[in-house]
């Protein structure tokens, strides 16, 4: 019985000494004897981890890619926060030991990965970074239903707000949303979050009361608009270059009950893009969201609208013969859609379902996400899309208005200015098979595409891959700005570095 004792003691604690020596080894992979010794000394909380890559370097395969399958980078570790002090105790043992380095090559780097959605390499690190995954910090922490606001942890999705939110009585939603609800809120408000909503409420950066940020000397810092505030602007649209988004509150709504969808076909660019602004800019705000693409599969492409009208009591709903009256579409084309607002926000989720059915949804995806302002919109279109390979698309091309000035100026982001207030947004977010031709094509089209924008006074948006000079030319005079508070919350460039903006 001794024994027995004696030996499930021996066997217990020789497996804890061979789990500590092989997580300490797996450091040794990527960092120094010095650096694994303070790293694996942090006392992090029991709800987190830190995992280190093994000596393959593919036992963090799912931080090594992202949606869009284009390049593999394998991190050094993961941090799984439970609590965001962990963040703030891995960001100041990075700091210290970066601002103590000699050789720039053993910098360490820090990454956050929302929920993937990246298509370059924004969420990935290669062998000297280390990678947070924010999946573990989404809870809900708060909703005040009087002052109309919900606290949550930057991990979470919005799909998982938009739930919480509409079982209240009344039911409340966030007021701006993007087309797929599983982004995380770090993620979006790092980028801009923008959908059809945007043309009423904004784009969801603009849609923020108040933020926790850990900044890359590892300082937590609560920001808004009136405390901390170049913080707060900073980070909004910041792609992750001045501080990691842990909390945020967002304003709510009363959600709508319904929802009418209207589509409508159009044979040239001109009357599509120009009942779009109509809609977009109507008094009256007869659709609370206009969106619209550019079918490339009609030979040649044809343009469909999108409008929808949130609706309690079906008697407020325009009707068709009225639409008729005032649009330019073909009338015969004209469908429209009852569905719950749910349904309605979360409509997209079919369509993925549907190719992650078929096999295709883990294909890679060179996307281009641009801005163009909207006087030039025409001369766009019939010079760098008009006559696009299709087969090189393979994907839904977006194109629709936002007003500008429901964009908040002060934030990080990038931005045409028109004359009219309008820009669009323009997307070809593309699905190609995994072969290396073909992926470099449609690279090659972006570039083409996104050349004829820059040269019409377009923007990259999000998912974009710049070099430094291009980076100067994206943010203007707002560059030098943008260069001060990097020095300022994160002075020695641990945090996103593959955006390589500050470089
Ligand atoms: C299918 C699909 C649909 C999309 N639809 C839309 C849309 O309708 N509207 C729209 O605006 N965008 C859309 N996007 C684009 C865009 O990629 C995402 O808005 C953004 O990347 C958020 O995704 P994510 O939460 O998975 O974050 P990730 O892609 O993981 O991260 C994006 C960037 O933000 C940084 N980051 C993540 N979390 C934080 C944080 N807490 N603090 C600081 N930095 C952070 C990351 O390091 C990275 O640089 C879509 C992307 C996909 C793949
Ligand atoms: C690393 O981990 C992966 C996935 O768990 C495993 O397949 C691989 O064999 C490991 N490599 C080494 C060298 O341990
Ligand atoms: C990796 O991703 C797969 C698929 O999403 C998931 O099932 C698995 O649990 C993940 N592994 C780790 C270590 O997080
Ligand atoms: C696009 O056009 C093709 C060819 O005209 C048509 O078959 C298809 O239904 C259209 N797609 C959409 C989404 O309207
Ligand atoms: C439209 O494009 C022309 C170049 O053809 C450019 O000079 C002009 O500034 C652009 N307009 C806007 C609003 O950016
Ligand atoms: C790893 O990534 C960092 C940050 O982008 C970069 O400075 C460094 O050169 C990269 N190292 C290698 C070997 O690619």
């Amino acid at each position: 019985m001794f024994m027995y004792i004696f030996l499930f003691y021996w066997y217990f604690i020789s497996s804890e000494y061979v789990l500590s020596k092989s997580s300490n080894s797996d450091c040794l992979n990527s960092f120094s004897s010095s650096a694994c010794k303070q790293l694996t000394n942090i006392d992090f909380s029991r709800t987190s981890s830190l995992i280190f890559n093994n000596a393959s370097f593919t036992k963090l395969s799912n931080y090594s890619d992202n949606f869009g399958h284009l390049l593999k980078l394998a991190p050094a570790a993961v941090l799984k926060p439970g609590k965001a002090k962990d963040i703030v105790k891995l960001i100041q043992f990075v700091y210290r030991y970066n601002s103590k380095l000699k050789n720039r090559k053993t910098k360490i780097f820090v990454a956050c990965r929302g929920n993937g959605h990246a298509t370059n390499d924004q969420n990935l690190l290669n062998k000297t970074g280390i990678i947070i995954d924010m999946s573990g910090l989404s809870s809900i922490l708060h909703i005040n239903t009087n002052k109309l606001w919900i606290d949550v942890e930057a991990g979470i999705l919005w799909l998982q707000i938009l739930k919480a939110t509409l079982k209240l009585n009344p039911p409340l939603s966030p007021r701006s949303w993007t087309d797929v609800l599983t982004l995380s809120v770090g993620g979006t408000l790092s980028n801009v979050g923008i959908s059809g909503q945007a043309s009423r409420f904004g784009p969801q950066i603009s849609n923020v009361l108040e933020l926790d940020v850990i900044t890359g000397t590892g300082r937590f810092i609560t920001c808004s608009p009136t405390s901390n505030s170049a913080l707060f602007y900073a980070v909004l649209g910041g792609l992750g270059q001045f501080g990691i988004i842990v909390r945020a509150r967002i304003p709510l709504r009363i959600a709508p009950l319904k929802t009418r969808t209207y589509t409508a076909v159009y044979s040239d660019i001109q009357s599509f893009t120009s009942d779009q602004i109509m809609f977009l800019n109507d008094p009256k705000k007869l659709f609370d969201y206009v969106e619209g693409s550019i079918n490339v599969s009609s030979n040649p492409f044809t343009f469909t609208i999108e409008l929808a009208k949130y609706y309690d009591n079906p008697s407020t709903l325009p009707t068709n013969s009225y639409l008729a009256s005032i649009s330019h579409f073909n009338t015969d084309s004209l469908t429209d859609v009852d569905s719950t607002y749910f349904d309605f926000l979360n409509r997209v989720q079919a369509t993925v379902d549907y190719l992650i059915s078929i096999g295709v949804w883990d294909f890679p995806h060179p996307w281009l996400d641009l801005w163009l302002p909207a006087s030039n919109i025409t001369k766009f279109y019939n010079s760098a899309v008009a006559s696009s390979n299709p087969v090189l698309i393979n994907g839904p091309v977006l194109l629709y208005p936002i007003p500008t000035d429901l964009i908040n100026s002060k934030t990080s982001l990038a931005f045409p200015s028109d004359p009219s207030n309008v820009i669009f947004l323009f997307d070809m977010l593309r699905t190609a098979s995994p072969d290396p031709t073909l992926i470099a094509a449609a690279e090659a089209d972006n570039l083409r595409v996104k050349t004829a924008a820059i040269g019409l006074g377009g923007k990259g948006l999000f998912n974009i891959a710049y070099t430094k000079g291009e980076w100067i030319q994206q943010y203007g005079s707002k560059y030098a700005r943008l260069s001060k508070y990097k020095k300022r919350y994160d002075p020695l460039g641990i945090l996103t570095p593959n955006q390589h903006i500050f470089d």
